[in-house]
């Protein structure tokens, strides 16, 4: 009797910690909600929305302010996915990730001897893949868009021309980047004041960002990508032993898919397919615990970590092993999905012990990067927008080209560079992401919109490389099966697994003892990492319809706005 008061007040202990106690109310909004991770743009979105302006326009000029007031992640020289659900119910998914150069070869990243050069994939201009943002948001703003492209990107001109004042938050990610600033002359020139950091309350301009923008205002998607920026980007890359070429840019197209779906608990769920694992990996997870109930076991508690990891296991096998480009090989979704597989894989989950990942093939370890970005949108008629977009690792390739005023991606470090090395998140991957001419490097982003019953009801995506998946999954499970608001839901401590090495990764906070010791009993062993990932998300609420806006706590420098 003691024993069960006890676990039942350990419980309620680790609710209210994950609840985060005294934390901050979801920002409220009785028609429209814009949650990213810098509040600058989030004001860009709303004033958007304000004057009238769709969830789609809100993206566009979210994604380009981003660029200008959040350089280390939001971006005109990477990529990324945009989820929209129209009000109709009508969903789509545009892919504007980067693409290989056509001079790409599969071997490129090793040397003579066929190991993989150290830094090439991520720090030189081999390791850029054709950037996709500008074409992606020209593309949502013609097809979806409600306004012209000049009133769109007015306001991330303005905050480039005339800056913005940083804050501590926004310090703390410039200074994470000073080594790299120093080591380029014409990126020092920008982001630091002569060689030192730049200060909090400093406001901090970027003329050539607003002149790079300003060609694009004025010439759209053929600025850059037939005009001078290609060309800058282009001359730079040939300078220093890069192979970017007039035809990678002139051919690179925007593609739309179907969103990858699935049921959980009365909600359907859309993600992003291929080439992000993102949807497919989360939606494979969610099958496996479906059965579980997990609510009853509680969050965090030994029990609903035990089912939750260990169909993180066998979900992230899948995911190296048969995911890639869908323009290049074929993607087993229907398989992955399927309701047999998940009961395979419930089979294969031991009751009282964890499986060790060295009894299933393939190999995998972990980092942090910080260097993507993911806005959530909600406009006052319903219609839904999830982006999450990136240049990868730290500021991306820490390269910009000449004067145009922008960081250029390293995303072909997300292909395997050789089988069995694994890549900056540690993903050793397979044949099917290898890199070729053309292609796409597989993602873990998943911007995600979840709907019950037809009407909308969560948006919600994260940064965090590999972690992405099981951020944004959390997200979900902490709201569905543990009745979180989106606010306690984004900043919840978080677990993490992926196949190997074979450790459950752990937020500080959590795991309350008696769980780690019981999960320990079970063959678990733990690694405690400072916090990862910044999911921002939005919550409607079914009964009153008010909308619930969530900015993690772990990037301090965004905004939950609502009206
Ligand atoms: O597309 C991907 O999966 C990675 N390039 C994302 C990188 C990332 O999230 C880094 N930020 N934390």
């Amino acid at each position: 009797m003691l024993g069960m008061l006890r676990a039942l007040f350990a419980q309620v202990i680790m609710f209210a910690i994950a609840c985060g106690v005294g934390a901050a109310a979801p920002a409220r909004g009785a028609h429209a909600m814009v949650v990213s991770e810098q509040r600058y743009a989030s004001q860009v979105g709303l004033d958007i929305l304000r004057s009238g302006g769709n969830a789609v326009d809100a993206a566009v000029a979210m994604g380009y302010a981003l660029a200008v007031v959040d350089p280390c992640c939001g971006n005109i020289g990477g990529g990324g996915f945009m989820l929209i659900r129209m009000r109709s119910g009508k969903e789509t998914f545009l892919n504007f990730r980067e693409r290989a150069p056509l001079r790409a070869t599969s071997d490129m990243f090793l040397d003579a001897h066929g190991n993989v050069v150290a830094g090439r994939s991520t720090k030189t201009y081999l390791g850029v893949g054709i950037p996709g943002t500008v074409k992606g948001l020209e593309y949502a703003r013609v097809r979806f868009g409600t306004r012209s492209r000049n009133q769109l990107m007015e306001p991330a001109i303005a905050l480039a021309r005339s800056g913005y004042v940083l804050n501590k938050a926004d310090i703390d990610v410039y200074d994470a980047g000073l080594g790299d600033f120093q080591r380029e002359r014409n990126v020092a020139s920008i982001f630091t004041n002569n060689g030192s950091p730049l200060r909090i309350g400093q406001r901090f301009k970027q003329p050539q960002l607003a002149r790079t923008l300003q060609a694009i205002e004025r010439g759209g998607a053929h600025a850059f990508y037939q005009g001078s920026i290609a060309q800058r980007i282009i001359a730079a890359s040939n300078s220093r032993g890069g192979m970017l070429a007039r035809r990678d840019f002139e051919s690179y197209q925007v593609t739309e898919y179907t969103p990858v779906r699935c049921s959980y608990r009365g909600y359907e769920i859309a993600s992003a397919p291929p080439p992000s694992s993102g949807g497919t990996t989360m939606c494979e997870i969610l099958n496996v615990v479906q059965p579980f109930p997990l609510g009853t076991y509680g969050w965090n508690s030994a029990r609903s970590v035990h089912d939750a990891v260990e169909a993180e296991r066998h979900a992230y096998v899948d995911r190296n092993t048969f995911l890639g480009d869908p323009a290049f090989v074929v993607n087993p979704l229907d398989r992955l999905l399927s309701a047999e597989h998940a009961a395979a894989i419930r089979a294969a989950i031991l009751p009282n012990r964890s499986t060790p990942s060295k009894d299933l093939p393939g190999t995998a370890v972990s980092r942090e990067e910080t260097d993507t970005t993911h806005y959530s949108i909600v406009d006052r008629s319903g219609n839904a927008v999830a982006v999450t977009y990136t240049i990868n690792d730290d500021f991306g390739s820490g390269l910009i080209a000449g004067d145009t005023g922008f960081f250029l991606n390293n995303e072909m470090d997300d292909f395997t560079s050789k089988p069995g090395v694994p890549n900056l998140y540690g993903l050793v991957q397979g044949s099917a992401n290898a890199i070729a001419p053309g292609k796409t490097p597989l993602s873990s982003m998943a911007p995600t919109i979840v709907t019950k019953e037809g009407a909308l009801s969560i948006v919600a995506g994260s940064p965090g490389g590999a972690r992405i998946i099981t951020i944004t999954l959390g997200v979900l499970q902490n709201i569905i099966d543990y009745g979180m608001d989106v606010q306690q839901a984004v900043n919840a401590p978080r677990v993490h697994h992926q196949w190997l090495p074979d450790t459950v990764y752990l937020e500080p906070g959590a795991l309350e003892f008696p769980a780690q010791q019981q999960l320990q009993g079970m063959g678990y062993t733990f690694t405690t990492q400072k916090d990862w990932g910044s999911a921002q998300a939005i919550q409607r609420d079914a009964r009153s319809g008010v909308l619930l806006g969530g900015t993690d706590r772990r990037r301090p420098r965004g905004a939950a706005l609502g009206y």
